[in-house]
Protein backbone atom coordinates (compact mmCIF):
# COMPACT_ATOMS: atom_id res chain seq x y z
CA UNK A 1 0.00 0.00 0.00
CA UNK A 2 2.83 2.26 0.94
CA UNK A 3 4.86 2.28 -2.04
CA UNK A 4 1.34 2.55 -4.43
CA UNK A 5 0.68 5.50 -2.24
CA UNK A 6 4.09 6.94 -3.02
CA UNK A 7 3.95 6.60 -6.73
CA UNK A 8 -0.12 7.85 -6.52
CA UNK A 9 1.49 11.15 -5.03
CA UNK A 10 4.05 11.54 -7.57
CA UNK A 11 1.77 11.80 -10.24
CA UNK A 12 0.00 14.05 -8.50
CA UNK A 13 2.56 16.21 -8.28
CA UNK A 14 2.63 16.18 -11.90
CA UNK A 15 -0.83 16.42 -13.29
CA UNK A 16 -1.90 18.92 -10.17
CA UNK A 17 0.97 21.01 -8.85
CA UNK A 18 -1.49 23.17 -6.82
CA UNK A 19 -1.87 20.07 -4.28
CA UNK A 20 0.30 21.16 -1.78
CA UNK A 21 0.32 18.03 0.23
CA UNK A 22 1.76 15.74 -3.16
CA UNK A 23 4.34 18.86 -3.85
CA UNK A 24 5.85 18.74 -0.46
CA UNK A 25 5.20 15.07 0.34
CA UNK A 26 8.94 13.97 1.62
CA UNK A 27 9.37 10.22 0.20
CA UNK A 28 12.16 10.01 2.44
CA UNK A 29 10.43 11.51 5.84
CA UNK A 30 7.61 8.74 5.36
CA UNK A 31 9.85 5.65 4.47
CA UNK A 32 10.69 6.56 8.18
CA UNK A 33 7.54 6.72 9.70
CA UNK A 34 7.06 3.35 11.04
CA UNK A 35 3.72 0.95 10.30
CA UNK A 36 1.24 3.04 12.94
CA UNK A 37 2.50 6.47 12.19
CA UNK A 38 2.45 5.33 8.27
CA UNK A 39 -1.13 4.68 8.81
CA UNK A 40 -2.12 7.89 10.87
CA UNK A 41 -0.47 10.17 7.74
CA UNK A 42 -2.00 7.81 5.05
CA UNK A 43 -5.88 8.77 6.64
CA UNK A 44 -4.63 12.80 6.88
CA UNK A 45 -4.01 12.52 3.51
CA UNK A 46 -6.49 10.31 1.98
CA UNK A 47 -8.67 13.73 0.77
CA UNK A 48 -5.62 14.88 -1.32
CA UNK A 49 -4.91 11.85 -2.97
CA UNK A 50 -9.03 11.01 -3.64
CA UNK A 51 -9.66 14.86 -4.54
CA UNK A 52 -6.51 15.43 -6.53
CA UNK A 53 -7.50 18.95 -7.59
CA UNK A 54 -7.05 19.66 -3.49
CA UNK A 55 -5.70 22.73 -3.16
CA UNK A 56 -4.06 21.99 0.49
CA UNK A 57 -4.76 17.87 0.27
CA UNK A 58 -4.73 17.07 4.39
CA UNK A 59 -6.57 17.66 7.33
CA UNK A 60 -5.41 17.19 11.03
CA UNK A 61 -6.60 13.90 12.73
CA UNK A 62 -5.63 14.76 16.14
CA UNK A 63 -4.90 17.25 17.89
CA UNK A 64 -0.96 16.36 18.25
CA UNK A 65 -0.83 15.91 14.36
CA UNK A 66 1.01 18.80 13.73
CA UNK A 67 3.71 18.82 16.03
CA UNK A 68 4.03 14.75 15.81
CA UNK A 69 4.33 15.69 11.75
CA UNK A 70 6.08 18.85 11.63
CA UNK A 71 8.52 18.14 9.80
CA UNK A 72 6.16 16.85 6.48
CA UNK A 73 3.49 19.32 7.11
CA UNK A 74 5.34 22.59 7.72
CA UNK A 75 6.23 23.12 4.40
CA UNK A 76 2.56 22.72 3.07
CA UNK A 77 1.78 24.90 5.73
CA UNK A 78 4.31 27.59 5.02
CA UNK A 79 3.63 27.52 0.94
CA UNK A 80 0.01 27.86 1.40
CA UNK A 81 0.55 30.82 3.95
CA UNK A 82 3.44 32.02 2.26
CA UNK A 83 5.40 32.35 5.39
CA UNK A 84 9.29 32.15 5.06
CA UNK A 85 10.83 33.02 8.49
CA UNK A 86 9.83 31.74 12.21
CA UNK A 87 6.58 31.01 12.90
CA UNK A 88 4.74 31.97 15.83
CA UNK A 89 1.05 32.83 16.18
CA UNK A 90 0.40 36.14 17.93
CA UNK A 91 -3.21 37.02 19.49
CA UNK A 92 -4.80 40.71 19.33
CA UNK A 93 -8.04 41.33 20.35
CA UNK A 94 -7.92 44.92 21.39
CA UNK A 95 -11.24 45.79 19.20
CA UNK A 96 -11.13 49.40 20.55
CA UNK A 97 -7.55 50.63 19.18
CA UNK A 98 -8.55 51.38 15.94
CA UNK A 99 -11.63 52.21 14.58
CA UNK A 100 -13.10 50.26 11.64
CA UNK A 101 -16.44 51.75 10.88
CA UNK A 102 -17.47 51.14 7.27
CA UNK A 103 -19.85 53.81 7.41
CA UNK A 104 -17.01 55.98 7.09
CA UNK A 105 -15.96 54.88 3.95
CA UNK A 106 -19.58 55.62 2.39
CA UNK A 107 -22.87 56.00 4.20
CA UNK A 108 -24.41 53.58 1.79
CA UNK A 109 -21.72 50.97 3.77
CA UNK A 110 -23.82 51.07 6.91
CA UNK A 111 -26.07 48.20 6.96
CA UNK A 112 -24.29 45.21 5.45
CA UNK A 113 -24.30 41.72 6.32
CA UNK A 114 -20.80 41.17 8.80
CA UNK A 115 -19.53 38.09 9.83
CA UNK A 116 -16.79 36.88 11.94
CA UNK A 117 -16.00 32.89 13.32
CA UNK A 118 -13.32 31.44 14.88
CA UNK A 119 -12.49 27.53 15.15
CA UNK A 120 -11.69 26.13 17.68
CA UNK A 121 -11.20 21.98 18.47
CA UNK A 122 -10.71 20.76 22.11
CA UNK A 123 -7.37 19.00 22.98
CA UNK A 124 -9.20 16.12 24.84
CA UNK A 125 -10.62 14.66 21.94
CA UNK A 126 -9.82 13.49 18.17
CA UNK A 127 -10.43 16.14 15.49
CA UNK A 128 -13.29 15.45 13.50
CA UNK A 129 -11.71 13.41 10.63
CA UNK A 130 -10.75 10.37 13.52
CA UNK A 131 -14.00 10.82 15.51
CA UNK A 132 -15.95 7.97 16.27
CA UNK A 133 -19.86 8.49 16.14
CA UNK A 134 -19.95 8.05 20.07
CA UNK A 135 -16.89 10.17 20.54
CA UNK A 136 -19.51 12.85 18.25
CA UNK A 137 -22.23 12.42 20.26
CA UNK A 138 -20.22 13.35 23.85
CA UNK A 139 -18.56 15.76 22.48
CA UNK A 140 -21.74 17.41 21.64
CA UNK A 141 -23.08 16.60 25.15
CA UNK A 142 -20.58 18.04 26.59
CA UNK A 143 -20.91 21.56 24.41
CA UNK A 144 -24.60 21.18 25.42
CA UNK A 145 -23.51 20.85 29.28
CA UNK A 146 -21.62 24.53 28.63
CA UNK A 147 -24.48 25.87 26.79
CA UNK A 148 -26.96 25.28 29.58
CA UNK A 149 -25.14 27.48 31.22
CA UNK A 150 -24.40 30.18 28.81
CA UNK A 151 -28.30 30.42 28.38
CA UNK A 152 -28.90 31.60 31.81
CA UNK A 153 -25.93 34.68 30.88
CA UNK A 154 -27.92 37.89 29.92
CA UNK A 155 -25.82 38.75 26.71
CA UNK A 156 -25.68 35.33 25.21
CA UNK A 157 -28.63 33.27 26.23
CA UNK A 158 -30.15 31.46 24.14
CA UNK A 159 -30.99 27.94 22.83
CA UNK A 160 -29.18 24.74 21.44
CA UNK A 161 -30.31 23.16 17.94
CA UNK A 162 -29.41 19.63 17.18
CA UNK A 163 -29.80 17.59 14.17
CA UNK A 164 -29.09 14.42 15.91
CA UNK A 165 -31.73 11.98 15.78
CA UNK A 166 -33.16 11.22 19.01
CA UNK A 167 -31.46 13.91 20.55
CA UNK A 168 -32.94 16.11 23.71
CA UNK A 169 -32.87 19.42 21.58
CA UNK A 170 -33.34 17.44 18.13
CA UNK A 171 -35.33 19.56 15.71
CA UNK A 172 -37.22 19.10 12.90
CA UNK A 173 -36.06 18.90 8.95
CA UNK A 174 -37.79 22.14 8.55
CA UNK A 175 -36.58 23.64 10.72
CA UNK A 176 -32.96 22.75 9.84
CA UNK A 177 -33.82 24.10 6.29
CA UNK A 178 -35.19 27.26 7.62
CA UNK A 179 -31.88 27.64 9.36
CA UNK A 180 -29.40 26.78 6.70
CA UNK A 181 -31.81 29.33 4.35
CA UNK A 182 -30.98 32.19 6.94
CA UNK A 183 -27.52 31.10 6.55
CA UNK A 184 -26.88 30.63 10.52
CA UNK A 185 -27.07 26.61 10.23
CA UNK A 186 -24.17 24.83 8.56
CA UNK A 187 -25.03 23.05 5.03
CA UNK A 188 -24.91 18.87 4.64
CA UNK A 189 -21.58 18.32 4.76
CA UNK A 190 -22.02 15.12 3.27
CA UNK A 191 -22.28 16.67 -0.07
CA UNK A 192 -18.58 18.12 0.20
CA UNK A 193 -16.34 15.41 -1.43
CA UNK A 194 -13.18 16.73 0.37
CA UNK A 195 -14.55 16.35 3.80
CA UNK A 196 -16.05 13.30 2.74
CA UNK A 197 -13.02 11.51 2.47
CA UNK A 198 -11.85 12.85 5.46
CA UNK A 199 -14.04 11.16 7.02
CA UNK A 200 -14.50 14.64 8.16
CA UNK A 201 -18.51 14.37 7.62
CA UNK A 202 -18.91 10.87 8.65
CA UNK A 203 -21.92 9.83 10.73
CA UNK A 204 -23.95 12.69 9.68
CA UNK A 205 -26.17 14.20 11.09
CA UNK A 206 -24.88 12.79 15.00
CA UNK A 207 -23.13 15.11 16.71
CA UNK A 208 -24.10 18.07 14.88
CA UNK A 209 -26.18 21.38 16.05
CA UNK A 210 -25.59 25.14 16.77
CA UNK A 211 -26.19 26.83 19.68
CA UNK A 212 -27.61 30.89 18.81
CA UNK A 213 -28.44 33.76 21.23
CA UNK A 214 -31.87 35.19 21.33
CA UNK A 215 -30.61 38.08 19.47
CA UNK A 216 -29.29 35.62 16.66
CA UNK A 217 -26.01 37.56 16.36
CA UNK A 218 -23.75 35.34 18.16
CA UNK A 219 -23.96 31.58 17.09
CA UNK A 220 -21.62 28.14 17.64
CA UNK A 221 -21.32 25.92 15.13
CA UNK A 222 -20.62 21.58 16.47
CA UNK A 223 -19.39 19.35 14.57
CA UNK A 224 -18.51 20.92 11.04
CA UNK A 225 -15.43 21.03 9.72
CA UNK A 226 -14.25 22.04 13.99
CA UNK A 227 -15.07 20.69 17.06
CA UNK A 228 -16.56 24.54 17.15
CA UNK A 229 -16.69 27.19 14.52
CA UNK A 230 -17.86 30.21 17.27
CA UNK A 231 -19.24 33.75 15.79
CA UNK A 232 -20.78 37.01 15.36
CA UNK A 233 -23.51 37.62 12.60
CA UNK A 234 -24.72 41.19 12.51
CA UNK A 235 -26.12 43.72 10.09
CA UNK A 236 -24.53 47.06 10.08
CA UNK A 237 -21.00 48.69 9.28
CA UNK A 238 -19.21 48.53 12.59
CA UNK A 239 -16.50 46.51 12.74
CA UNK A 240 -15.55 47.00 16.19
CA UNK A 241 -18.51 45.90 17.37
CA UNK A 242 -18.63 42.62 15.83
CA UNK A 243 -15.59 41.75 16.17
CA UNK A 244 -16.12 42.93 20.16
CA UNK A 245 -18.97 41.00 20.12
CA UNK A 246 -17.10 37.52 19.16
CA UNK A 247 -14.52 37.66 21.48
CA UNK A 248 -17.06 38.54 24.63
CA UNK A 249 -18.65 35.14 23.81
CA UNK A 250 -15.29 33.53 23.31
CA UNK A 251 -14.33 34.22 26.49
CA UNK A 252 -17.36 33.49 28.34
CA UNK A 253 -17.71 29.88 26.16
CA UNK A 254 -13.85 29.02 27.11
CA UNK A 255 -14.28 29.19 30.66
CA UNK A 256 -16.76 26.31 30.25
CA UNK A 257 -14.99 24.48 27.70
CA UNK A 258 -12.51 21.88 27.75
CA UNK A 259 -8.77 23.54 26.95
CA UNK A 260 -8.43 24.25 22.89
CA UNK A 261 -6.14 22.92 21.41
CA UNK A 262 -3.05 25.02 20.21
CA UNK A 263 0.40 24.92 18.86
CA UNK A 264 3.02 28.20 20.01
CA UNK A 265 3.63 28.43 16.18
CA UNK A 266 0.56 27.73 14.57
CA UNK A 267 -1.98 28.85 17.28
CA UNK A 268 -4.82 27.78 17.37
CA UNK A 269 -5.21 23.71 15.91
CA UNK A 270 -7.29 23.14 13.05
CA UNK A 271 -8.52 20.40 10.80
CA UNK A 272 -7.72 21.87 7.74
CA UNK A 273 -4.47 23.67 7.95
CA UNK A 274 -5.70 26.44 5.70
CA UNK A 275 -7.68 27.75 8.68
CA UNK A 276 -4.28 27.62 11.08
CA UNK A 277 -3.65 30.85 13.05
CA UNK A 278 -6.17 33.41 14.25
CA UNK A 279 -8.47 30.40 12.70
CA UNK A 280 -10.73 33.29 11.83
CA UNK A 281 -12.34 34.01 8.90
CA UNK A 282 -14.08 37.68 8.50
CA UNK A 283 -16.21 38.52 5.84
CA UNK A 284 -19.19 40.75 4.38
CA UNK A 285 -21.63 40.69 1.60
CA UNK A 286 -21.22 43.31 -0.65
CA UNK A 287 -22.77 44.30 -4.03
CA UNK A 288 -20.33 45.30 -6.47
CA UNK A 289 -21.93 44.89 -9.87
CA UNK A 290 -19.46 46.39 -11.59
CA UNK A 291 -16.48 44.67 -10.65
CA UNK A 292 -18.93 41.36 -10.14
CA UNK A 293 -19.48 41.58 -13.84
CA UNK A 294 -16.02 39.93 -14.38
CA UNK A 295 -15.59 37.48 -11.40
CA UNK A 296 -12.04 36.49 -12.15
CA UNK A 297 -10.68 39.53 -12.79
CA UNK A 298 -12.14 40.31 -9.63
CA UNK A 299 -10.51 37.67 -7.76
CA UNK A 300 -7.60 39.23 -9.57
CA UNK A 301 -8.00 42.24 -8.30
CA UNK A 302 -8.61 41.51 -4.65
CA UNK A 303 -6.35 39.15 -4.21
CA UNK A 304 -3.55 42.13 -4.59
CA UNK A 305 -5.47 44.00 -1.40
CA UNK A 306 -4.93 40.03 0.71
CA UNK A 307 -8.44 39.50 -0.14
CA UNK A 308 -10.66 36.65 -1.21
CA UNK A 309 -13.73 36.65 -2.94
CA UNK A 310 -16.57 34.16 -3.06
CA UNK A 311 -20.05 33.87 -4.35
CA UNK A 312 -22.54 35.13 -2.15
CA UNK A 313 -24.09 31.26 -1.46
CA UNK A 314 -20.22 30.40 0.65
CA UNK A 315 -17.56 28.24 -0.59
CA UNK A 316 -17.10 27.84 -4.69
CA UNK A 317 -20.73 30.00 -5.49
CA UNK A 318 -21.20 32.14 -8.07
CA UNK A 319 -21.52 36.52 -7.59
CA UNK A 320 -25.49 36.59 -6.62
CA UNK A 321 -28.03 39.24 -6.94
CA UNK A 322 -26.85 42.87 -7.97
CA UNK A 323 -23.23 41.26 -7.63
CA UNK A 324 -23.28 40.06 -4.46
CA UNK A 325 -20.09 38.84 -3.16
CA UNK A 326 -18.48 38.11 -0.23
CA UNK A 327 -15.15 39.22 0.98
CA UNK A 328 -13.03 38.22 3.54
CA UNK A 329 -9.09 38.67 4.18
CA UNK A 330 -6.87 35.69 3.36
CA UNK A 331 -4.78 35.85 5.94
CA UNK A 332 -4.88 33.62 8.69
CA UNK A 333 -1.75 32.53 10.12
CA UNK A 334 1.01 35.11 11.06
CA UNK A 335 -1.60 37.61 11.63
CA UNK A 336 -3.75 39.19 14.83
CA UNK A 337 -7.24 38.97 15.09
CA UNK A 338 -6.81 42.91 14.79
CA UNK A 339 -4.40 42.82 11.39
CA UNK A 340 -7.75 40.36 10.13
CA UNK A 341 -10.25 43.14 10.83
CA UNK A 342 -8.15 45.99 9.40
CA UNK A 343 -7.33 44.55 6.11
CA UNK A 344 -10.99 43.67 5.58
CA UNK A 345 -11.84 47.55 6.56
CA UNK A 346 -8.65 48.69 4.09
CA UNK A 347 -9.37 46.34 1.57
CA UNK A 348 -13.04 47.27 1.41
CA UNK A 349 -12.10 51.02 1.00
CA UNK A 350 -10.24 50.31 -1.79
CA UNK A 351 -12.54 47.72 -3.72
CA UNK A 352 -15.27 49.97 -3.23
CA UNK A 353 -13.10 53.01 -4.31
CA UNK A 354 -12.43 50.88 -7.74
CA UNK A 355 -16.08 49.94 -7.93
CA UNK A 356 -17.55 53.51 -7.79
CA UNK A 357 -14.60 55.29 -9.85
N1 LIG B 1 -9.43 19.96 1.47
C1 LIG B 1 -9.78 20.94 0.53
C2 LIG B 1 -8.57 21.19 -0.32
O1 LIG B 1 -7.51 20.80 0.07
C3 LIG B 1 -10.35 22.20 1.14
C4 LIG B 1 -9.38 23.25 1.61
C5 LIG B 1 -9.90 24.55 2.20
N2 LIG B 1 -11.25 24.60 2.58
C6 LIG B 1 -11.70 24.28 3.79
N3 LIG B 1 -13.01 24.36 4.01
N4 LIG B 1 -10.89 23.90 4.75
O2 LIG B 1 -8.67 21.77 -1.38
Amino acid sequence: MSEQTIEIIKQIRHQHPGNLMARHFDEHLYRQFDAAKRQRFDQMIASGIENRDSQMGIYAMQPGDYDDFAEMIDPMIRDFHAIKGEIRQQHDWDTTAKICDLGAIDPRLKDVSMRVRVARNVANFPLPGAMSRNERVEFENQAVAAFDQLIANPTFGGSYLSITPGSAHEISAQEYERRVAAHQMFKDMSADKYLNVAGISADWPHGRGMYVSSDQDFLVWVGEEDHLRIMAMQHGGNLNALFARLHDGLEVLSQLLPAFATSPAYGNVTSCPTNLGAGMRASLHLQLPKLAADMDNLKQQAKQLGLAVRGAGGEHSGAGAGGLVDISPSARLGVTEMQIMQRLYDGTAQLWAMENR
